[in-house]
């Protein structure tokens, strides 16, 4: 599973307001080259929206998005995640998604919630907010004492193509987390041609790195 999610080095951080909108979107991401989607569950259309994906597109990795709670997770991991993340450490949410088989990723951004989901059982952890809470030299501070227990860090918070490879090119860096290629705007407007353009751009700059 972390294999796959890490194969492309990208995930896109999609916000859906309309259920409607995610197959199309799931298309264009395909088209794009990626077939990995983060949807978030700040909307009421996500457990849908995770739903048909996963029932739809078995060649997509779905997985959920802000989860907060433990029955954020249990929905999630009904409708088909095949993965989840938040953007913080709970402990109530990270044992949820262990009882519910959910491969789980919480948010940290200090060295002691580092420790912290270490010593819960996770080793792939968001850190979230990235360029708010010090970026690339953030995540080499934190590699120094944390990088030889294998623990890796997936970015999300203010990148873009601008930045994104400063962040992949680091070795704790497992994949980058992003919505500029999936931007609300675009989704709403239903602007699949520009989604795929922008996807295939990150696929490039990822691979050149
Ligand atoms: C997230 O939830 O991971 C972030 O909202 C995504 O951050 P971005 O919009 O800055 O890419």
């Amino acid at each position: 599973m972390i294999e796959r999610i890490l194969a492309k080095r990208i995930v896109p951080v999609v916000v859906l307001d309309d259920v409607e909108s995610a197959e199309p979107l799931a298309e264009a991401l395909l088209a794009g080259g990626l077939d990995i989607m983060e949807i978030t569950f700040r909307t009421a259309a996500a457990e849908e929206s995770i739903r048909r994906i996963a029932s739809r597109f078995p060649e997509i990795l779905v997985g959920a998005g802000t989860l907060l709670n433990d029955d954020q997770v249990k929905r999630a991991a009904d409708a088909g995640s095949q993965f989840g993340l938040a953007p913080g450490l709970n402990p109530a949410t990270i044992a949820a998604a262990q009882n519910a088989g959910l491969t789980f990723s919480p948010g940290v951004m200090t060295p002691s919630e580092v420790e912290q989901a270490m010593s819960l059982g996770c080793t792939l952890l968001k850190f979230f907010p990235a360029e708010a809470a010090g970026g690339v030299k953030m995540l080499k501070s934190l590699a120094g004492p944390y990088a030889h227990t294998g623990v890796k860090f997936c970015p999300t918070g203010g990148i873009s193509p601008a930045n994104l490879a400063d962040y992949l090119s680091l070795p704790v860096v497992a994949a980058i987390g992003g919505s500029w290629m999936v931007d609300k705007k675009l989704v709403n407007a239903g602007n699949w041609t520009e989604i795929t353009r922008l996807t295939k751009q990150a696929l490039a700059a990822a691979a050149a790195v």
